[in-house]
């Protein structure tokens, strides 16, 4: 396993690897790696010849009085990590590198996709990180790059920019890892006390719950969302939504249509601002 940190040296590696021939496949991360990254490592192993993480804290999907200063950082251990996935190439960049002096081009989706639910409450953040994986996809020139349906709207959103921009690459959707609570990993869990902590999972019950009544034929999603957001409160939580979405679109779902839906969920429990979702049918 070779760390890299020269973009030049990164398009080269993988160019060379396409050119023999090899399936390159790419796995974007922040770092400070867990088993949810982990499982997107191992399918990518399994798809590629050449297996590449990226490891960058992107300043450009964090917007003023979020956390970028304090995101956890820890590149021993998530090396560490990578060598028992088999990872082949860390790439590693520095942030001038990335977004050198004079930096002014920006990808950005528009419509609903980005300005509704996440895109609402923090609405620089899309556009953050549909510049970076667009850049990271023309740097690592990958055949396949992988995602997890834990940030499902992030997935829709780069979905749509590699199909609108027609980049050459297949996007993979994985399954959310959680622990055994219930509570999805995130880099982020580690800011709750032990306390908040004990409580956090709550908010995956109260999906289940959500999940549960709507397979049980119940309609009224106002009246779900709310009386979840209420549950969330009651917990010590601070919702920004619990929102019942068309799958694909996000857009509210029309009447009792048969397109697959999706719950989805975001919210503060002290420092932490947590999200979750899920599929039904
Ligand atoms: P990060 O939060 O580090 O997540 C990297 C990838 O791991 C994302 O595709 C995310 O959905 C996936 N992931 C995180 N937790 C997961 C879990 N519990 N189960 C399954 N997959 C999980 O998402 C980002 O970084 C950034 O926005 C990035 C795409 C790298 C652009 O900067």
């Amino acid at each position: 396993m070779q760390t890299i940190t020269d973009i030049k040296e990164m398009q080269a590696r993988c160019l060379a690897a396409r050119a023999a021939g090899q399936t390159v496949a790419f796995v974007p991360t922040m770092g400070y790696l867990h088993e949810g990254h982990l499982s997107l490592l191992r399918e990518g192993r399994r798809r590629g010849d050449l297996l590449v993480l990226s490891i960058f804290v992107n300043p450009t999907q964090f917007g003023q009085g979020e956390d970028l200063g304090r995101y956890p950082r820890d590149f021993d251990r998530d090396q560490a990590m990578a060598a028992e996935c088999n990872v082949d190439l860390i790439f590693y960049p520095d942030t001038a590198a990335v977004y050198p002096h004079g930096y002014v081009t920006y990808v950005n989706v528009e419509g609903p996709l980005t300005t509704t639910l996440k895109g609402a409450c923090r609405p620089t953040h899309f556009r953050g990180v549909t510049t970076v994986v667009a850049k990271l996809l023309n740097i690592v020139l990958p055949h396949v790059a992988l995602f997890g349906r834990k940030d499902f709207q992030q997935l829709a959103v780069i979905r749509r920019m590699t199909a609108d921009l027609n980049l050459p690459v297949e996007i993979v959707g994985m399954p959310i890892v959680r622990e055994d609570d219930g509570l999805a990993m995130s880099s982020r869990n580690q800011y709750l006390t032990a306390q908040e902590r004990q409580r956090a999972p709550v908010l995956y019950r109260t999906l289940c719950e959500v999940a549960a009544r709507l397979r049980n034929g119940e309609s009224c999603f106002t009246a779900l969302e709310s009386g979840a957001a209420q549950t969330l409160r009651n917990s010590g939580f601070e919702p920004d939504y619990v929102a019942i979405r068309n799958a694909l679109t996000l857009e509210v779902p029309a009447g009792t249509g048969t397109a697959p839906q999706v719950v989805l969920a975001a919210a503060r429990l002290g420092k932490a601002r947590l999200i979750d979702n899920m599929i039904l049918n």
